[in-house]
């Protein structure tokens, strides 16, 4: 396994979070440096490789895999084009950080899952990146301790100030609760078992024909319930709440009170209005958590079984929205790799 120094990485697709993470490999983090990057509209990779020695700009994602000095890939496109990604790193056996989700779909995960296999070892780490988030990290830790004894349930909400116009009512579910999902399963070590989706009558503030709120009910193989209420148009700013509701006790992160002022006759702070400024400590963490763990030739962090679960319960989501009633998640058996 290489430990080259610095880890030489190939970007894929560097829109809003791949131009983000090149950042933050060239200038934040250590021990990593962008060696090529990709992206389909090739004046964007070429205007991000510009600023960065030795980079270079590609179209194909296999052209930049099979680039000099590439050591990992960091896949950074939309969902719809991870598979192929992720299946071009496998033919060259490169670790890979791969962005959320890991597919769209549960049958296209499950084919990554079982390329992977093919492989014989772990190679993805998948961007769940609230599971390195100081108050998410914080709150799973003393729930591990038990002393608030069993967690019974978990609220969530989850807000945006406005989302983009390609967003459907089911992307509220693909694109956002994919994070409550994940962070679900993560906090309480299960798995989901099935899901419910309440609608009420849209906000006047989201565009035509959006289904938004939404309520999420989550249900768990351990009997715990997990809700959450998703409202991507809410107007004020992006809020990521979670409660855990145990036996002996109740614990709260993402009230956002790192600064409060007073101040003519009012208290008050202020709301981070977009997840590159609620997360970055978040995504700084994950991404050097990945080069370091590649660098000593480990897989750590969300695995492809995670990016498959979430993308069941995803879609077991979108039939809850598009069908009404209660549709149970569908699982294959966790692969022994993955145990
Ligand atoms: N972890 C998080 O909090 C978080 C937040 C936002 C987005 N994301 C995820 O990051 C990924 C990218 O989202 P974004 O907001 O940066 O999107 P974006 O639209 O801003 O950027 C995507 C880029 O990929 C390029 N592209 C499209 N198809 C490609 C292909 N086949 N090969 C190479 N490049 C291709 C596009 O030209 C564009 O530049 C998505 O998977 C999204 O879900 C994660």
């Amino acid at each position: 396994m290489t430990v080259r120094e610095p880890l030489g990485i190939a970007v894929i697709g560097t829109g809003r979070m791949g131009a983000d993470h090149v950042r933050r490999i060239d200038s934040v983090i250590s021990g990593a440096r962008v060696a090529a990057v990709a992206d389909i509209d090739a004046e964007r990779a070429k205007a991000v490789a510009a600023g960065i020695d030795g980079c270079t700009a590609h179209t194909d994602p296999a052209a930049a895999m099979a680039a000099a000095d590439v050591d990992a890939v960091l896949i950074a496109s939309p969902g719809p084009a991870h598979e192929a990604a992720l299946l071009a790193a496998f033919e060259r056996d490169l670790p890979v950080l791969c962005e959320k989700p890991l597919t769209p779909d549960a049958a296209s995960a499950l084919r990554v899952l079982e390329a992977e296999q093919a492989l014989g070892h772990r190679r993805v780490q998948v961007g769940f990146m609230r599971r390195y988030d100081t108050e998410y990290v914080r709150l799973k830790a003393l729930l591990s301790t038990g002393q608030l004894g069993r967690p019974l349930m978990l609220h969530n909400r989850h807000r945006n100030v406005a989302s983009p116009p390609f967003f459907t009512s089911s992307m509220l579910i693909s694109d956002s609760v994919a994070h409550e999902v994940d962070a679900t399963r993560w906090l309480l070590g299960h798995e989901i078992s099935a899901v419910t989706v309440l609608r009420p009558t849209p906000s006047g503030g989201a565009p035509e024909g959006l289904s938004d709120p939404q309520f999420v009910v989550l249900e768990t193989d351990g009997g715990a319930i997990s809700d959450v209420e998703i409202f991507v148009n809410c107007g004020f700013g992006y809020q990521v709440q979670a409660e855990a509701v145990c036996e002996r006790g109740t614990a709260r992160i993402g009230d956002g009170h790192a600064l409060i002022t007073h101040m003519a006759g009012r208290w008050g702070g202020t709301i981070t209005q977009d997840w590159t400024e609620r997360f970055a400590q978040a995504y700084d963490d994950e991404l050097q958590a990945w080069v370091d763990s590649t660098r000593r030739g480990e897989v750590t962090g969300p695995s492809t079984w995670d990016g498959y679960a979430a993308a069941a319960v995803c879609e077991a989501g979108i039939r809850a929205l598009e069908e009404g009633g209660r549709v149970e998640v569908d699982l294959v058996e966790k692969p022994q790799l993955y145990r």
